[in-house]
């Protein structure tokens, strides 16, 4: 048996019956031309369900606002055809045994580097700003954010329509709904704004109410969150436990089931005098089921892969000594998923001489 059993446990919350802790994280891949996800995407997704993936997350698909998106190749989660496509996704993910959740996105302000497009307007996003003293369209008005809102629960209602086990929130990396959390970009003196966490995070809290009401009490909502920005990596969003406690709680009072606790490499602690991390911190503050991420199974991390960066394999034992603690409930895999759709199978048998390393040239196709 594989030394990584304890990763193929069960894991059971609401509803949602996982096989094992394994999850595949939101990863965006631009192969969904007009926003439509193709049979190539439906064909990646099933190949990871049937390879032992415990939850897959989507890529991230953008809701219904005119900005959502910063690539026209990333999908909607919205429209008859490509609401189609992800039936097709689902189905095929459901008749491989997998579970999964659409990750519901809008990117704000923040701009593709790797693009020329531009969305059309109005851009979306607190004040007018994609980055601290950077300006790029203007503050949402009260009209556009409670659309904002209503079209995040119509996403959700949608996933739940079409069969989706849960839905992921993407509440980070500097993108629309962090952008609001983070007082380099959120400088409203309206009630989205303020000095403290409590609100600058009324609009996550009040998507959380508007899906919570959308998809009911009983359907599991994850909310990705991380302390970095991909506009500043050194950013943190609460600089003590309280201030985190702070940040999460009202999430978690406003729905949010799962923390899906985003770090670049998961054995970082987030604060002094403890070795926790951020999952680690989250699952014990609010109590609520967490997910680390961050470079599992792999020597580099992923932003280093958008600049070339290639990684081997690398040792699971710190991870499962956190795990084993019980600092967090499942694990994000992201490039390694890329690069090898059976990753997760050959982990849980024990083939870890067949894991290979993660070429940044594995982004050009879906395999
Ligand atoms: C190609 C690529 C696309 C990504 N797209 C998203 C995304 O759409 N949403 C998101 O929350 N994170 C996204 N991420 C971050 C991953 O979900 C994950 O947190 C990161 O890759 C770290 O995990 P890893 O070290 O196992 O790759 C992306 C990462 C990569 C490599």
């Amino acid at each position: 048996m594989s030394h990584a059993a304890p990763l193929f446990q069960p894991f059971t919350f609401k509803g949602l019956k996982l096989a094992n802790r394994i999850v595949m994280a939101p990863m965006t891949r631009s192969f969904s031309p007009g926003g439509v996800p193709t049979k190539e995407v439906s064909e990646y997704y099933r190949k990871r369900a049937a390879s032992a993936v415990g939850l897959i997350v989507s890529e991230g698909t953008v809701v219904q606002r005119p900005s959502a998106a910063n690539d026209p190749d990333v999908p909607h989660f919205w429209g008859d055809a490509a609401l189609a496509g992800w039936q097709d996704v689902i189905n095929n993910v459901h008749s491989a045994g997998g579970v999964m959740a659409p990750q519901l996105w809008h990117v704000g302000a923040a701009r593709n580097p790797r693009t020329t497009w531009t969305a059309p307007s109005p851009i979306d996003s607190p004040s007018g700003l994609s980055r601290p003293g950077k300006q790029f369209g203007e503050p949402m008005t009260d009209s556009a954010i409670a659309d904002t809102i209503a079209a995040f629960a119509k996403a959700a209602g949608a996933a739940k329509r079409l069969g989706f086990d849960c839905i992921e929130l993407h509440g980070a990396h500097g993108y629309l709904i962090d952008q609001f959390f983070w007082d380099g970009t959120n400088q409203r003196d309206d009630r989205f704004g303020g000095s403290d966490l409590v609100a600058r995070g009324r609009f996550a809290a009040d998507i959380l109410k508007a899906v919570r009401a959308e998809v009911g009490p009983d359907y599991p909502v994850i909310i990705r969150l991380s302390q970095w920005k991909q506009q500043d990596y050194s950013v943190r969003m609460a600089q003590t436990p309280d201030e985190m406690a702070a940040w999460l709680q009202p999430l978690a009072d406003a729905g949010a089931d799962i923390f899906h606790c985003s770090q670049r490499r998961f054995w970082e602690p987030e604060f002094d005098g403890s070795d926790l991390n951020f999952a680690g911190w989250a699952k014990k503050l609010t109590g609520r089921p967490t997910i680390t991420v961050g470079s599992v199974g792999l020597s580099g991390e992923f932003i280093a892969a958008f600049g070339g960066e290639s990684s081997k394999p690398a040792s699971l034992d710190e991870l499962l000594r956190r795990f084993d603690r019980g600092d967090f409930d499942l694990v994000a895999v992201g490039r390694a998923l890329i690069s090898d759709p059976d990753w997760a199978l050959k982990v849980r048998d024990g083939r870890m001489a067949e894991l290979s390393d993660f070429s940044p040239a594995a982004l050009a196709s879906l395999v």
